[in-house]
């Protein structure tokens, strides 16, 4: 599986690609407003950090407007992907976007049927929504293993991006389910290489060891 930040946090982006756990960015209109800093060079700069693909949102709910929104955002970097919402007006843009070869990324699918109609439009990717889901108490992981298994079933090409991911065992979930990437916020990717044992047996190791060393 591969692993997304969904941050526009540069110092985030900076800290665990160094690490190489990043294989792309997501970011959405309220990312890029906590970040507070201007949308075209925020996403430029993550771009030179990430080689992988960055997702970059439309704001007009219009076909027309998101195809020129979109024709402008892939002129920042080559490894732009336009993120596109999951409306009817979306997915004729990501049908259009799609025969001239650029890369969509259909946001906020809650169902298979939705997750369905962004990969017949021509989507590179799909995101469903996990934690949302959560928060309604439906399942979110469900809709992950359903489209996992249709999209097996008939061969399709597109992407499925694990998105409101909110906890460790979201991400592992996911990767058990078979997602081809998870998307994962710059404060939870932390907690995913670490655990109170590995801690523990650090602090007993050093302890023995000092023991050790002064006999
Ligand atoms: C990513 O593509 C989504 O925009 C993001 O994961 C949404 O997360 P949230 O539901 O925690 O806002």
């Amino acid at each position: 599986m591969k692993f997304f930040l969904d941050t526009a946090n540069v110092e985030e982006i900076k800290r665990i690609s160094a690490l190489g756990l990043v294989d792309g960015v997501t970011t959405n209109p309220s990312i890029i407003a906590k970040e507070g800093r201007n949308f075209e060079e925020v996403i430029k700069e993550i771009t030179t950090i990430v080689k992988g693909p960055v997702s970059a949102e439309v704001v007009a709910l219009d076909t027309k407007t998101m195809i020129a929104e979109a024709h402008n955002l892939v002129k920042w970097a080559d490894n732009i992907v336009v993120k596109i919402p999951m409306t009817e007006e979306g997915l004729a843009a990501v049908n259009i976007l799609s025969k001239e070869g650029i890369k969509t990324n259909v946001t906020l699918v809650f169902s298979l049927a939705q997750g369905l109609m962004a990969a017949k439009a021509g989507a590179t990717y799909a995101s469903p929504f996990l934690g949302r889901l959560d928060d309604i108490s439906a399942d979110g992981l469900s809709l992950v293993k359903d489209l996992r298994s249709v999209f097996n079933t008939y061969d399709i090409k597109t992407e499925i991006i694990s998105a409101s991911v909110r906890t460790i065992n979201h991400v592992q979930d996911v990767a058990l389910a078979g997602s081809d990437i998870a998307t994962i916020p710059g404060t939870l990717f932390p907690k995913l290489w670490k655990h109170p044992l590995t801690e523990a047996g650090i602090t007993q190791f050093l302890q023995d060891w000092e023991t050790f060393s002064k006999k």
